[in-house]
């Protein structure tokens, strides 16, 4: 089928049963170009909790389908690809934070928003990589637990040098496999580009960047800039917005192993698809979705 009928289809869909659709900026260029908005991890959970339509379609991964539920219960919340999820998230378990919270009552747990429900619910407040910094200044106490994002981590610890930051092992299975040799060769080939890094590479990559921001914040950076040319150090996805948005920058990626297989799993067809049967609805037991709301809900308060 081509994808004008689909979209159409899509369109008529969400009409009919009162549905909006969020994609992040890693899903596919025909994926954004239908959706009803399209944005980084903050933006997708602000959309969720204001949203008034009675079905979300989350076109992302399982993660920030979750967090839609968390932050709107009473709505259906349907993720296209049941298995699209983060292996990041699956880097840190309950159980362990648990054991952490017993042996130190006093230091406060600030888990990224790329983790499960069960691991909010543990945790004092979330952050995305476009609030990190700001949320972990506002927490009242000199030493914080950070999971599971390294990469994101060490940022952190650099922005905000007066606290102790206890790092997680977790990383980013595409962020984290960028290697210094393939900065220096980019920007052997482009040396007036800007480069332009997300906070889940490592710091020797960080150290290499104009900016360090989240998906929507590189975005940002770029549609404002002078410049016109830029090496982009995050999933591929986010290429076709800047590209859209700019016409006449140009605009590279750091890496070509800079695309997450999960985030490409969902196609039109499955949009469509969980418009016409409403499958992969997630859902929550009460207790487990309140408890990881204030987590959530305190970051939104500070975004
Ligand atoms: P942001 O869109 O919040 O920058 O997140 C990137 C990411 O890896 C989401 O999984
Ligand atoms: Fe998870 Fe990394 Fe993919 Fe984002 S890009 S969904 S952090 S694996």
């Amino acid at each position: 089928m081509n994808n004008n009928k689909i979209i159409n289809e899509i369109k008529k869909l969400k009409e009919k049963k009162n549905a909006i659709i969020l994609a992040h900026n890693y899903q596919i260029p025909e994926i954004q170009q239908i959706a009803d908005i399209v944005g980084d991890s903050l933006k997708l959970s602000q959309e969720a909790a204001k949203a008034k339509e009675e079905i979300i379609i989350l076109s992302g991964v399982h993660f920030m389908a979750e967090s839609a539920k968390i932050l709107a219960p009473d709505k259906k919340i349907l993720l296209p690809v049941k298995d699209a999820g983060c292996p990041m998230a699956e880097m840190v378990e309950v159980e362990q934070l648990k054991a952490f919270k017993k042996n130190n009552p006093n230091i406060p747990i600030v888990c990224y928003v790329n983790t499960s429900a069960e691991v909010k619910a543990e945790c004092d407040i979330c952050c995305t990589s476009s609030n990190a910094v700001n949320i972990i200044k506002n927490i009242p106490s000199d030493k914080i637990l950070f999971v599971p994002d390294q990469n994101l981590g060490q940022y952190i610890a650099k922005q905000v040098p007066e606290k102790q930051i206890i790092l997680w092992e977790g990383y980013c299975i595409v962020h984290h496999r960028v290697k210094a040799t393939e900065t220096k060769m980019i920007r052997e080939c482009y040396p007036e580009a800007k480069f332009l890094i997300h906070p889940e590479c490592q710091p020797e990559i960080q150290d290499e960047a104009d900016f360090i921001g989240s998906t929507s914040q590189i975005i940002n950076y770029a549609n404002s800039s002078q410049a016109d040319t830029f090496v982009i150090g995050t999933e591929i996805g986010v290429l076709h917005m800047l590209q859209e948005q700019n016409p006449d920058k140009r605009f590279f990626s750091l890496s070509p192993g800079l695309i997450c297989a999960n985030m490409k799993k969902t196609t039109l067809e499955d949009i469509r698809n969980a418009l016409v049967n409403e499958e992969n609805e997630i859902t929550l037991s009460k207790e487990l979705r309140v408890k990881a709301h204030d987590a959530l809900k305190r970051m939104l308060e500070l975004s």
